[in-house]
């Protein structure tokens, strides 16, 4: 289902429907936003932005799929994009929950972080933001319902799928241009196997993780998908934000040896990723 959601255009008024940013319940993301602190995110993404292989998007069509709370698109209205659409699901009942907790899941969600799309709508109306919201799951991204797009954006949402290369397949869809490919990697696996494409299925049911990939597995993922890969960032640690848990924690050994390697082999702390410029296949 295709929900478009219209939001307010650069100066105009925000409608009394969004959010103040201080009554958002969780922010995903750390947001520089005008006459405030920072969010307060789980996932400071504004380190990183020097290391992922941006392809030219000013004066571009621009898609950022799974936005949460923005970042990405923000990101590319930044650059100048001449239009950004940011999608995402409507509520979180359908995230790719694991059978056993497919019911309850999605309530016990919104519990904690709060109706879906708040922290989008508080900080598009914070920044004056023209990017457009649409409620649609990455499966049904239809170039039909959309049309296609000069460079699109996909974040951290492939471990949380069950069907990845179906999802690509979709994003495909969509793309005319360029797609960059940020997503989460398992570190060890990545060092362990540096050529061979291998994953690893979660045990945890409620973290909603699928597939963790290696950084060769991130590559033929598009490739299945039927993209040429033309290049790649090096592995790098995607930083907690200050509301993440883990963000400042000094946990046991396992926790130490973890952040150890982090800072090894990714120069920092936080999830390991890989990011990937890719374009369909001819
Ligand atoms: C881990 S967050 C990543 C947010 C952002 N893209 C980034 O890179 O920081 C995953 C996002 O994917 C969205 N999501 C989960 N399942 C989805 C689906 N089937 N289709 C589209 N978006 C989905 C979630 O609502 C959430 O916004």
């Amino acid at each position: 289902m295709l929900v478009k959601k219209p939001l307010p255009s650069a100066g105009m008024a925000a409608p009394s429907t969004a959010p103040s940013t201080d009554e958002v319940a969780l922010w995903y993301h750390t947001l520089d936003l005008p006459g405030r602190a920072p969010t307060p995110g789980w996932f400071d993404l504004r380190p990183v932005l020097g290391r992922l292989p941006w392809p030219e998007v000013r004066g571009r069509r621009c898609l950022d799929v799974a936005t949460y709370d923005g970042f990405f698109a923000f990101e590319l209205e930044r650059r100048g994009a001449a239009e950004v659409v940011a999608t995402d699901i409507s509520d979180h009942h359908q995230w790719d929950w694991p059978a056993p907790i497919r019911e309850a899941a999605g309530d016990q969600l919104g519990l904690i972080a709060g109706d879906k799309g708040s922290g989008f709508a508080a900080a598009h109306a914070a920044l004056g933001s023209r990017v457009e919201k649409i409620e649609v799951n990455v499966y049904d991204l239809d170039p039909g319902q959309l049309g296609r797009f000069d460079v699109v954006v996909l974040g951290s949402l492939l471990l949380h799928l069950r069907d990845p290369v179906r999802a690509l397949e979709a994003v495909r869809s969509v793309t005319a241009g360029w797609f960059m490919s940020v997503e989460a990697i398992s570190l060890p696996l990545t060092l362990l196997a540096r050529r061979r494409p291998v994953a690893e299925l979660a045990r945890d049911d409620s973290v909603c993780q699928w597939w963790t990939v290696n950084a060769a597995g991130h590559r033929r993922l598009l490739e299945a998908a039927g993209f040429e890969v033309i290049s790649a960032s090096r592995p790098f640690a995607e930083p907690f934000g200050s509301a993440h848990p883990a963000s400042g924690a000094r946990g046991g050994l396992r926790d130490r040896a973890f952040r150890g390697l982090c800072r090894a082999t990714l120069g920092g702390v936080g999830v390991p990723h890989s990011a990937l410029l890719a374009r369909p296949r001819r």
